[in-house]
């Protein structure tokens, strides 16, 4: 596994790389959910490359940039596992020099949950994504339905710019509770663990009233906004039930639906979500 520290060394590895190259960009303190990723791009991929970088561009003033966990030894030594090939990990210097000044802004999907909670963080995600792109020059590229709307910006900026990739959104993994694998699960004192497992509870019983037949959007939300206000340890941001493309909220479940949420349990704020078929 060959590690790349600048923008020349990746680019010079690219150059010597042949066939196909799969590519997962990631922050780093890395789980399984990560490392699915990983596997995926190494069995449809000749080549293998991941990215280790805490965007602070994507982080508002007052979150989580610099106390996010990092470990470095141990994120390489489970890269190296997966057999990936190349690991790009620039510092913010590299990546942001001074009098950096160009942007991409994905536009109206952006609009909603997470980027109206959050200003400014899908311009972070679709630069920084952009860039690495234009580094790694990736055949695929692989992307969590975690972050389902990420994963919605991400494609929307490949069509809308031509970019000459495959974006690959690939399954949540998740914790024997349901929880959703996140790096920021580290932040939960045990308390806060168990009442975080609340999130895909919630998910859950929507997914079961659309199986009963439920159609009414607005009686879904409320009946997830009851359960996880029985949760002591948990604070409500959003409980959506969005057209799972344009992720307009829906009144009618006539389409496929994404219901999403984000909670903060204590000081952590964590999002799900799952496609209501
Ligand atoms: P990060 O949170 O490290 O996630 C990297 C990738 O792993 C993302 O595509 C995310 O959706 C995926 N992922 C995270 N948890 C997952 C889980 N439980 N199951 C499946 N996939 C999961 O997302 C980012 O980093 C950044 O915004 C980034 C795209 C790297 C740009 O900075």
């Amino acid at each position: 596994m060959q590690i790349a520290k600048t923008i020349a060394e990746m680019k010079a590895l690219r150059m010597k790389s042949f066939g196909s190259v799969g590519f997962v960009p990631t922050m780093g303190y890395l789980h399984d959910g990560h490392l699915a990723l990983v596997k995926q791009a190494r069995a449809e991929n000749s080549v293998v490359v991941a990215s280790i970088f805490v965007n602070p561009t994507q982080f508002g003033p007052a979150e989580d940039f610099r106390t996010y966990p990092r470990d470095t030894e141990r994120d390489l030594a489970m890269l190296e596992k997966e057999r990936a090939d190349i690991v790009f990990m620039p510092s913010a210097e590299e990546m942001y020099p001074e009098r950096f000044s160009s942007w991409v802004e994905v536009e109206k999907v952006t609009d909603r949950l997470e980027g109206s909670c959050r200003p400014g963080h899908f311009k972070g995600v679709a630069t920084i994504v952009a860039k690495l792109f234009n580094i790694v020059e990736p055949t695929r590229a692989y992307f969590g339905q975690k972050d389902a709307q990420q994963a919605l910006v991400i494609k929307k900026m490949a069509t809308d710019l031509n970019m000459n990739l495959e974006v690959i959104v690939a399954p949540t993994v998740r914790e024997s509770d349901g929880l959703a694998m996140s790096s920021r699960n580290v932040y939960l004192n045990p308390q806060e663990r168990q009442a975080a497992a609340v999130l895909f509870k919630a998910l859950t019983l929507a997914q079961n009233l659309r199986e009963k037949g439920e159609k009414n959007a607005e009686r879904i939300r409320q009946e997830m906004t009851s359960l996880i206000s029985k949760e002591p340890l948990a604070k409500i941001e959003y409980v959506s039930i969005a057209d799972a493309q344009t992720l307009e909220e829906l009144s009618e479940l006539d389409r496929p639906a994404l219901a999403s949420l984000a909670v903060k349990i204590g000081k952590t704020r964590l999002i799900d979500n799952m496609v209501l078929e």
